[in-house]
């Protein structure tokens, strides 16, 4: 809240539409989005642990494994980005913070990164690990981090996606 007689002014006081938070795509008021992250998150840090698996051991098991974590991890991640786009246009209070925006950036430089990581293994499931698979998927491990924090940024800090006691839409 701006102090008195300053002059400056809330931007969320002002415009009162921001407060409009609440989830659309959602099961009974829990938002999808949230539920749907958990599977690309868990997926590209198990890709970076069977990388670096087989790095240690250089069983060809861990570069399957790998495979298969890349590629759920791009396809979840997809579905997962449509449902936080789709809320990101629908909901006013979202769409008019630039915190929402930046996590929309984020999210599309990750899963392309995921996406080119899979794709680079097509073929060549072994070859591709040393040195740029691991590289690809330390980079992604690294902004999944960012992405999730951002994403709890969004939540915790200006309470998207969540019923505000007062919304005005
Ligand atoms: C591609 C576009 C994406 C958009 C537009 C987007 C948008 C959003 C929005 C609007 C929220 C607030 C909660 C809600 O309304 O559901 C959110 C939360 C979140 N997002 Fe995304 N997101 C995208 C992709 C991703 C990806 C790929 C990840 C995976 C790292 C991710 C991780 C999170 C997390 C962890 C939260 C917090 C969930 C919670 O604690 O309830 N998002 N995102």
């Amino acid at each position: 809240m701006a102090p008195k007689n300053s002059r400056f002014t809330d931007p969320v006081e002002e415009h009162r539409a921001l407060l409009a938070t609440e989830s659309r795509i959602a099961i009974a008021g829990h938002p999808l989005h949230a539920m749907l992250v958990a599977f690309p998150i868990a997926l590209t840090m198990s890709l970076l642990g069977a990388d670096l698996l087989y790095w240690w051991t250089a069983d060809a098991f861990w570069t399957r494994v790998a495979g298969w974590a890349a590629f759920g991890a791009f396809l979840m991640g997809v579905i997962a980005g449509i449902t936080g786009t789709v809320e990101l246009l629908v909901v006013r209070g979202i769409r008019n913070r630039s915190a929402s925006w930046t996590h929309f950036v984020l999210a599309v430089m990750l899963l392309s990164l995921i996406g080119a990581n899979w794709a680079f293994r097509i073929g060549q499931p072994e070859e591709a690990v040393l040195p740029l698979g691991l590289c690809l998927s330390a980079v992604a491990a690294g902004l999944t981090a960012i992405t999730g924090w951002h994403g709890g940024k969004l939540v915790f800090d200006y309470q998207i996606g969540t019923k505000m006691p007062e919304d005005p839409s």
